[in-house]
């Protein structure tokens, strides 16, 4: 095994040597620590407490314009970049307040790997679930640090069940921890074969002891005789009952490596940055609607995943976030905006290193370049050296929240329509359009959303709107071989049908009994959950 992980051998071309990776987690699993402890690290800050929280605090859920602020603050953590053992380290920071779901979910479309933070009191929790569930969409290799070893939590056996059952992925420890809570002794890297002693240490990165062989009768004046024979008996379960760790399952999203540690005490974290740097992918091929695109082969191409607005109500502008998927990008060069058919010439995109936003001159594949926005830019936008390329996998979820929006001052209906149409460029939220009556339906992951809408509508573009309540369960995308089934169904549920911001048909299941119901009855239609099938 551990031949299998130092075996990789060292790129160094400025693609190659790029690792683009989101770390998530459950709010409050330890993701904003635990980025904190990679970049003092890579050196790309000096003391603990450099970065902000993208977290929302709670006491604020109530308040979305302080939300607002409190997310001005994460555009300067969106990326972070650092260089480490001669690796270009991006880390995309994700929001962790579930009402901005999808914007996570669009960071993953960006990334080539994950790591997951999981509380060891808590094990998996639900927003982790829902995450990997996008990661597994994509194929997307996940390491996992199991964090807050210095308190009690679930027994790591059972704590790994848990990771296998919850995340549908087979699991492989390649770090062990003896003890845990105030007996926490330290961990043993099982890959590397050393053992790392804790202590506590939370403002500095303190070396650690280092062990070479878990079977010599030293091993208990280290840790004491009872913890010596439990760590050789769990080695010795490990390899007998998980699988032995290879890189290639890794890499295909079959197999996710697992790290024990304490991000708040610097503990672990140097074995999960190295085994990072060793395995985790340079930037991987990426398919575009007309072919596949080689990050080194090709020449610059991008694709738009964020948008962040700038809440400054005198200004309305925006940074849209550009992932670059093959070539170099080079300021003052000539780029094509492929779905305006636009030649575009990029002076001031911006680059992120350590919490520092600069201009950038070149930026390869693998990196994110911040481009200042006016409203040129939708999600999903691509960039190209000419080429007329569209890339796929920016996925939309069936909404959870409802609501129809209802045009409150008359006299400002353009500006509302322009607004509504900006906004869902941005990925606020989603527009449905009622095939019956017209009337507009937006559909988010959760009630801020709407504040946000209805407070932007007002302050950037004039125009009022009202809210009218519309229960509805989900909204499912359909498709049908039978073009006579199709048109059947849309006949037979017409109060019910919709059309998308892109014009696809959607069907509006009021509840979860009438989409089986309509399941069952029209084996002829696919339902779909997201907008990409
Ligand atoms: P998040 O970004 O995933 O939401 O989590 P964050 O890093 O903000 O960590 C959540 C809380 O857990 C923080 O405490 C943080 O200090 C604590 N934490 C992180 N890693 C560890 C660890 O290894 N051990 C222990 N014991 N705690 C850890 P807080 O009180 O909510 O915030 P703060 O006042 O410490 O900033």
């Amino acid at each position: 095994m551990t031949e299998s992980i130092n075996a990789i051998t060292p790129d160094t071309g400025q693609i190659q040597r790029r690792r683009t990776c989101a770390i998530i987690s459950h709010p409050d699993a330890g993701k904003t620590t635990l980025t904190e402890k990679l970049l003092l690290f890579g050196g790309a800050i000096h003391i603990a407490g450099a970065v902000k929280s993208n977290k929302i605090r709670k006491t604020a859920t109530s308040d979305w314009m302080e939300i607002e602020k409190q997310r001005g603050i994460s555009v300067a953590t969106s990326v972070m970049g650092f260089d480490y053992g001669g690796r270009k380290i991006n880390i995309l920071d994700t929001p962790g307040h579930q009402d901005f779901a999808e914007d996570t979910y669009r960071t993953l479309t960006a990334v080539d790997s994950v790591i997951i933070v999981v509380d060891i009191a808590k094990g998996v929790e639900t927003q982790t679930r829902k995450l990997m569930e996008v990661c597994q969409m994509r194929k997307t290799p996940v390491m996992i640090f199991v964090n807050k070893m210095d308190r009690d939590g679930i027994l790591p056996f059972d704590l790994l069940d848990d990771l296998e059952q919850e995340l549908h992925i087979p699991v492989r420890p390649l770090s062990w921890p003896i003890e845990m809570g105030p007996k926490f002794k330290g961990v043993y890297t099982i890959y590397e074969e050393k053992l790392d002693l804790y202590t506590p240490a939370k403002q500095t990165i303190t070396e650690s002891v280092q062990f070479k062989d878990v079977n010599s009768p030293d091993l208990e004046k280290y840790i004491g005789d009872n913890e010596a024979r439990q760590l050789r008996a769990d080695l010795e379960l490990i390899e007998g009952v998980y699988p032995t760790f290879d890189v290639n399952t890794y890499l295909k999203g079959d197999l996710a490596p697992v790290f024990f540690g304490s991000a708040l005490n610097n503990f672990g974290v140097k074995e999960l940055l190295e085994c990072f740097i060793r395995i985790a992918p340079s930037p991987r091929p990426v398919r575009a609607e007309e072919r596949l695109i080689y990050p080194e082969k090709d020449p610059f191409s991008g694709f738009i995943f964020k948008i962040h607005a700038n809440m400054d109500p005198n200004h309305r502008s925006c940074i849209a976030f550009l992932k670059i998927c093959s070539g170099r990008f080079e300021r003052n060069a000539n780029y094509k905006h492929v779905r305006f058919d636009k030649w575009m010439k990029l002076t001031s995109a911006t680059a992120f290193m350590a919490q520092k936003k600069e201009t950038v001159d070149e930026a390869f594949a693998g990196d994110i370049i911040g481009l200042p926005d006016t409203g040129n830019f939708k999600i999903g936008d691509t960039l190209t050296s000419g080429e007329n390329l569209h890339f796929k996998g920016l996925p939309s979820f069936s909404p959870e929240m409802f609501k129809y929006i209802e045009n409150a001052d008359p006299m400002k209906t353009k500006q509302l329509n322009k607004g509504i149409d900006q906004l869902m460029d941005e990925g606020v939220a989603q527009l449905f359009i009622n095939q019956h009556n017209g009337r507009k339906i937006i559909g988010t992951v959760g009630q801020l959303q709407f504040e946000v809408i209805q407070y932007r509508l007002l302050h950037e573009y004039g125009a009022q709107c009202r809210w009218e309540p519309l229960s509805l369960y989900k909204a499912c995308w359909i498709e049908s071989d039978s073009r006579e089934a199709l048109e059947n169904f849309k006949k037979r549920k017409f109060q019910y049908i919709a059309v998308d911001k892109e014009g696809r048909d959607v069907f509006l299941a009021d509840s979860a009994y009438v989409l089986q119901m309509a399941q069952q009855d029209f084996k002829d239609i696919r339902f779909h959950f997201q907008s990409e099938y």
